[in-house]
């Protein structure tokens, strides 16, 4: 039996992605240990390998193979546009990718007015503002903190993840628009689909089950 490989987004959602397995008998215990440096971990038994990598990476690893299955927000799914399989919505992880800005951006987002967007997520505020809201924006790429951007006058408003909205009201920003729901999601390589369609498919039918 060939390996089946996993790689998982780094963070929050690894955490919860783990318990997750356990739960369906998938147990990776050196995995756990916080201080470890070892990169990729393997389940002799079960014949399985796992790794965790930055969570832009994940569709990467899958699409070319490296692994057969990851878990890894929608966020970074739409945001990539790898070709590969999304299969599943784990439904933990959850928030929204939003517009955010002061509210005195609203009235910019009604008039088509050429206005700047910063984000960590330029492909999804693209197809947002251009094909979807048809207003040609200044798309600036940051790497984190996006939401200073509005308050230094980086830009007019933020494409972000939305999740509690505390740090929007600490920083007196809201929610302007609301783009999509997001989630933790499983992706899978599209041969391996083909070759190790039984393992797969079992693996999904015992998270589904475990879901409920
Ligand atoms: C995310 C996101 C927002 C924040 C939203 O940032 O970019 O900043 O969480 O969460 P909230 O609505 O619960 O306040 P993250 O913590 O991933 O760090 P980053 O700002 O460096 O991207």
């Amino acid at each position: 039996m060939e390996y089946l490989t996993f790689a998982l987004a780094k963070g929050r959602l690894a955490d919860q992605t783990l318990e997750l397995f356990e739960k369906i008998g998938i147990t990776m215990a050196e995995m756990k240990d916080k201080k470890t440096r070892k990169l990729i971990f393997s389940n002799e038994e079960l014949k399985i390998k796992m790794f965790l990598s930055k969570a832009s990476d994940v569709p990467t690893y899958v699409e070319y193979g490296a692994a057969d299955i990851g878990v890894v927000g929608r966020d970074t799914i739409l945001e990539e546009g790898r070709h590969l399989y999304e299969v599943m919505d784990l439904g933990f992880g959850k928030c929204r990718m939003c517009v955010c800005g002061p509210a005195s951006a609203k009235e910019l987002l009604k008039h088509q007015e050429l206005i700047r967007v910063a984000s960590k997520y330029p492909n999804i505020a693209k197809d947002y503002f251009y094909n979807k809201k048809h207003q040609t924006v200044e798309i600036i790429k940051l790497n984190g903190s996006v939401e200073l951007a509005p308050i230094v006058g980086l830009s007019e408003v933020i494409v972000d993840i939305v999740e509690t909205g505390t740090t929007l009201k600490e920083n007196g920003l809201e929610v302007l628009e609301e783009i999509c729901p997001l989630s933790a999601r499983v992706v899978v390589n599209q041969v391996s689909m083909k070759m190790e369609n039984e393992r797969i498919n079992r693996l999904l039918y015992d998270i589904k089950n475990t879901l409920k």
